[in-house]
């Protein structure tokens, strides 16, 4: 009997433990955390070794007046917005082809598209929860 209540604290306790992690966070340590570092604040190990210094991604908001560019963000990413095109030389990757580019919208039957702008939102949403 006296085990009850620990039984019933490990049940308790097995949502937290089977919560799946955040597909924002997952995503972006697979695709931007090279360069954007693992916390995001651009010192991730390739760096270094880049032509331009990868943007500190927590003070997103911090540098837009405190509000979190939501479409910023998106629009770098599907290649919208394309970040240091007056030089021609930045070294963010295009991830424009992963949507199809511009013709993005047409490309639905297979749901790739839908796909890849949903991970783009998680990632989105991951970087506003680390807004200082
Ligand atoms: C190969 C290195 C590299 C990778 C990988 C990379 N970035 Fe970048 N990113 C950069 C660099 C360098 C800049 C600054 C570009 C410039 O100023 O021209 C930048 C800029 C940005 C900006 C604009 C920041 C601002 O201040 O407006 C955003 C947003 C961004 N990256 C998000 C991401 C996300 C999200 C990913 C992953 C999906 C990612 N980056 C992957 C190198 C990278």
């Amino acid at each position: 009997m006296r085990l009850l209540p620990l039984a019933f604290a490990a049940l308790l306790a097995m949502p937290a433990l089977a919560s799946p992690p955040d597909p924002g966070k997952v995503a972006f340590q697979q695709m931007c955390a090279a360069c954007h570092g693992t916390d995001g604040r651009g010192d991730g190990p390739k760096a270094a070794l880049l032509s331009a210094k990868p943007a500190d991604l927590t003070t997103l908001s911090a540098r837009s007046g405190g509000i979190f560019p939501m479409l910023h963000v998106i629009d770098v990413l599907d290649g919208s917005e394309q970040i240091g095109a007056h030089s021609g030389l930045s070294p963010m990757p295009d991830f424009s082809t992963l949507v199809g580019g511009q013709s993005a919208a047409l490309d639905t039957p297979g749901g790739t598209v839908l796909f890849t702008r949903g991970v783009f939102l998680s990632i989105a949403y991951y970087l506003e929860s680390l807004q200082k």
